[in-house]
């Protein structure tokens, strides 16, 4: 089961060209949505207002090879490492959820795209990274929903009180968990395997439309922000600037911001 490719499996009953279609699909949705998030919250604006406020009242100019520097030590520390997180337990079941997430749709797309049937043997790692990246994704997203996030560890709130801000994790742990039961119960000849089929696509469908009204833009958000974060400090100008009143999250989130993640 974990090294054979469920995808080449499901290719007896739905065609590759149909899977393909749909991560396709799938791309172009979060493409679009993340623009029209874009412009929609003027993050884009907020961002290069930002940028050349912090330019403007710098008391040291930065050059090309500083800021590629910057760029790099971003992508390597921030990102990479999830340093935002003061919180050890949140910093590792984001660093679950992340890479979980990463090796789930990277092995995904290989498998739908490179090995779309049993005629071309799909080499074993990439069906093991799908049930790793599928396992990671649902013990660090699950840590998280029951045990770390704010409104639950702190607040005291039922992990059961589910609001629009939940739109991302709730999405990515539903697309993670029926994918894994799919690929199981396939793997197994079950009947019910077509059902959770259903429930997969479903929660996948929603994880990668809904990016307008949940958080999944965070992701090209969040390296953004600490990039500019990194910039205002070479400079010598800490913008502590707080975000646009009219719109006061990055993303469409009813839950109270913590001050540290
Ligand atoms: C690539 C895939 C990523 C996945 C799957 C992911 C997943 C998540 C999840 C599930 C949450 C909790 C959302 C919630 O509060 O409901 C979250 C929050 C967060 N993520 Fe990510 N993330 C990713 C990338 C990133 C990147 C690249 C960064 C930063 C460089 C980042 C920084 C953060 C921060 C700071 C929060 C806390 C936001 C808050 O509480 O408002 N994430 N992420």
């Amino acid at each position: 089961m974990f090294t054979s490719n469920p995808f080449a499996e499901l290719s007896a009953s739905i065609s590759p060209a149909i899977m393909q279609t749909y991560v396709v699909v799938m791309i172009i949705l979060v493409a679009a949505g993340t623009l029209f998030d874009i412009v929609h919250k003027g993050s884009a604006k907020y961002f290069f207002e930002n940028w050349r406020n912090s330019k403007s009242k710098a008391s040291r100019q930065l050059g090309g090879g500083q800021l590629a520097l910057l760029a790099i030590q971003t992508g390597l520390v921030e990102v990479l490492t999830s340093a935002e997180f003061c919180n050890a337990r949140r910093r590792i079941a984001h660093l679950l959820t992340m890479y979980g997430f990463l090796a789930y749709v990277i092995a995904t797309a290989i498998m739908v795209f490179g090995y779309p049937t049993p005629a071309t043997p799909t080499p074993a790692i990439l069906p093991q990274l799908w049930w790793i990246g599928g396992l990671m994704v649902c013990l660090g997203g699950y840590w998280f929903w029951f045990f770390i996030r704010v409104d639950v560890a702190a607040e005291g709130n039922t992990p059961f009180r589910i609001v629009r801000a939940d739109l991302f994790i709730l999405s990515l742990l539903a697309s993670a968990t029926a994918g894994l039961i799919w690929a199981y119960l396939q793997a197994r000849g079950s009947s019910w395997a077509s059902a959770f089929l259903g429930l997969y696509l479903i929660a996948t469908t929603v994880l990668f439309g809904s990016v307008p009204w949940s958080k999944f833009s965070h992701m090209f958000f969040k390296p953004a922000a600490a990039f500019e974060k990194r910039i205002s400090n070479a400079n010598g100008f800490r913008s502590n600037l707080p975000p646009p009143a009219d719109k006061p999250e990055q993303f469409g989130s009813a839950r109270r911001q913590p001050r540290h993640y």
